[in-house]
């Protein structure tokens, strides 16, 4: 199923990925290799070629600076979600992917916590469905029971991992999902989004997300939008070929990465986790959930499948 989404593998699980289980082979496309560097436990890789998108580098073609929003959303809306005024809001572009935005700053560092919580507390439970439920069909308290084991969560329209294909119909997404997507849609510029499908990643710090392309959504002109949360990752995005150029980048905690047109269809994967952040104990989440975000990653990709 190579190139299709998939599900995020740990390699402590002997069901793991194929990939870097196999030697090198001088047969590999540039990204298999880049993915492969990077995943290496021992002796684990140089990261000093990773980009760090919170500075400019002329030579790379990376440009951050305050953003310079296309839409000015309500204050008290923005005060709601967690958001930092926009003023604060810092934009990464890179000059031969136009197309791929990078976030950064833009929420309060106090509601990293409040996201992880929501990942774990609530969006796991029924009728929202994980990858305990594939054999648990009726599990319930998913963190308290099955924290370890958590790899995903679909939300709104269910991507079936099986067939590659979102249902017609879903549940409406939590409302923070939608307004989150539209609102950054509408302040880059990209138009409204009516955000209908999230998928939320979990990744311990052995796990990966392999090479892939998300193609399932049929309305392919809305962005893709990422939001990352707890311990950092290093993340690749090649091209629509796999011999085509790969860039390896740092997502951090808070960090937003956006795929709009041309970008909406390159590969991308997660080779390794970073942990680069301490948590400390905050009011109104559990020390279990602390822990949690101070050992592993949550990533929530928020997608329109259709139009409304
Ligand atoms: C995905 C995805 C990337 C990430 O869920 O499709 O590519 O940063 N996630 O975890
Ligand atoms: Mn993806």
């Amino acid at each position: 199923m190579q190139g299709e989404r998939h599900q995020n593998k740990n390699e402590d699980d002997p069901s793991g990925d194929a990939y870097g289980s196999r030697s090198e082979s001088p047969s590999d496309s540039v990204f298999k290799r880049a993915f492969k560097f990077y995943k290496k436990r021992s002796p684990p890789p140089d990261l000093s070629d990773v980009f760090d998108l919170r500075k400019s580098d002329a030579a790379k073609g990376i440009v951050c600076s305050p953003l310079r929003a296309s839409e000015i959303p309500d204050q008290g809306l923005l005060t709601s979600l967690g958001f930092r005024s926009l003023d604060k809001w810092r934009l990464t572009t890179i000059a031969h992917r136009e197309g791929l935005y990078i976030l950064s700053d833009i929420f309060e560092p106090s509601c990293y916590l409040k996201w992880i919580n929501r990942s774990l507390k609530i969006y796991p439970e029924p009728p929202n469905k994980t990858n305990i439920h594939i054999h648990v069909p009726d599990a319930h308290n998913i963190f308290e029971n099955y924290a370890n084991k958590l790899r995903w969560t679909t939300l709104g329209r269910h991507y079936n991992w099986t067939t590659k294909l979102y249902p017609q119909e879903g549940a409406a997404l939590p409302e923070e999902l939608t307004a989150v997507a539209d609102l950054i849609s509408r302040v880059l510029g990209l138009g409204g989004m009516s955000a209908d499908a999230t998928i939320v990643n979990y990744y311990p710090p052995k796990s990966t997300l392999s090479p892939h392309v998300d193609r399932s959504e049929r309305l392919l002109s809305r962005p893709l939008i990422s939001l990352s949360f707890g311990q950092s990752a290093v993340y690749l995005t090649g091209g629509t070929d796999l011999d085509d150029p790969v860039d390896a980048i740092f997502l951090h905690s808070g960090d937003v990465l956006v795929m709009h047109a041309d970008q909406r269809l390159v590969y991308h994967a997660v080779p390794r986790i970073v942990k680069t952040q301490t948590f400390a104990p905050s009011s109104g989440v559990s020390k279990e959930i602390v822990d949690y975000a101070n050992l592993n990653r949550v990533n929530i990709t928020i997608r329109q499948v259709d139009p409304h």
